[in-house]
């Protein structure tokens, strides 16, 4: 059983070793990402996309959201659990936003929660806080965001909007977030970044200066097969390997020789032969 790890430990990692990060959205794939040694999985709304076969993330509800952190958490990984917040969970007024948060916690079991956004989001931030929930940041290319960034663009290319960048992290550092999550933006933005708060920084499409990295499970393990962005290294096609076993196992049903002997469940002598017996009575 691993040491189970918390905000405090993840705030302790900056500029230490690098922090491994890795979604999951069930109880077997937040094992294996357990034992793999993740640091942190992160229930996250591209669930809605990779799992649940939607264009974007902003289909993923609270319902869906809560379903798939509970499933992640009867999983009781060591690692510490991140709950994402679906769009609109967070968006209409505060009170809703601590309440939605809450609901993370209670119902899907998450020990922190994650939402998009900067100077915007700081008074949604401060309340879910205050209630005593953790938050993680997320800035640079926001996914919920997609319609208003005009699709999925690198942010924060020219200097202004980099610079408006670093003073988003830095508010969110001030209210308190443990970690900031920074998604498709420039390398050198990225260390700067990283180099201004004094929170960790967990990259995704940000280069190699962050405190830690995130991928999506599904993108490293090549089990999604849509278009992939260039920041992700598929360390495995599982998706072709389960293709090939299971046309094995089909291949095995047509010619009979599944299942074997040996995959089958007997009844003693005695009991076949009374059970042939009635059986031809009845003829
Ligand atoms: O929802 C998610 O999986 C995320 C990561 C891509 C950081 O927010």
């Amino acid at each position: 059983m691993r040491e189970k790890v918390t905000v405090p430990a993840i705030q302790a990692r900056k500029g230490g070793p690098k922090i491994r990060m890795v979604t999951a959205y069930d109880a077997p794939s937040a094992g294996i990402a357990d034992r793999a040694g993740a640091d942190m999985i992160l229930v996250g709304d591209t669930l809605a996309h990779v799992v649940l076969g939607y264009d974007d993330t902003l289909s993923a509800t609270m319902d869906v959201m809560i379903h798939h952190m509970a499933a992640v958490a009867r999983a009781k990984p060591g690692a510490l659990i991140v709950g994402d917040m679906p769009w609109l969970s967070y968006h209409v007024s505060v009170e809703e936003a601590v309440r939605n948060a809450g609901r993370l916690i209670r119902e899907g079991r998450a020990e922190c929660v994650k939402l998009e956004g900067g100077h915007k989001r700081l008074a949604v931030i401060e309340a879910i806080l205050a209630a005593e929930i953790p938050v993680m940041g997320h800035l640079g290319l926001t996914p919920q965001s997609i319609h208003a960034m005009g699709g999925y663009r690198v942010q924060g290319k020219g200097a202004e909007a980099a610079y408006e960048l670093v003073a988003d992290a830095r508010a969110l550092a001030a209210a308190g977030v443990f970690a900031i999550v920074l998604e498709g933006v420039p390398d050198v933005l990225a260390q700067i970044v990283t180099q201004e708060v004094p929170i960790p920084t967990i990259g995704i499409g940000a280069g190699p200066h962050c405190d830690g990295q995130v991928l999506v499970y599904h993108d490293v393990l090549g089990l999604y097969d849509g278009r992939l962005p260039r920041f992700v290294r598929q360390y495995v096609h599982l998706a072709d390997i389960a293709t090939e076993a299971l046309q094995r196992f089909f291949a095995d049903v047509q010619a009979g020789t599944f299942p074997a002997d040996t995959e089958s469940y007997h009844m003693n002598e005695e009991s076949a032969r009374t059970l042939r017996a009635l059986m031809r009575k009845e003829e």
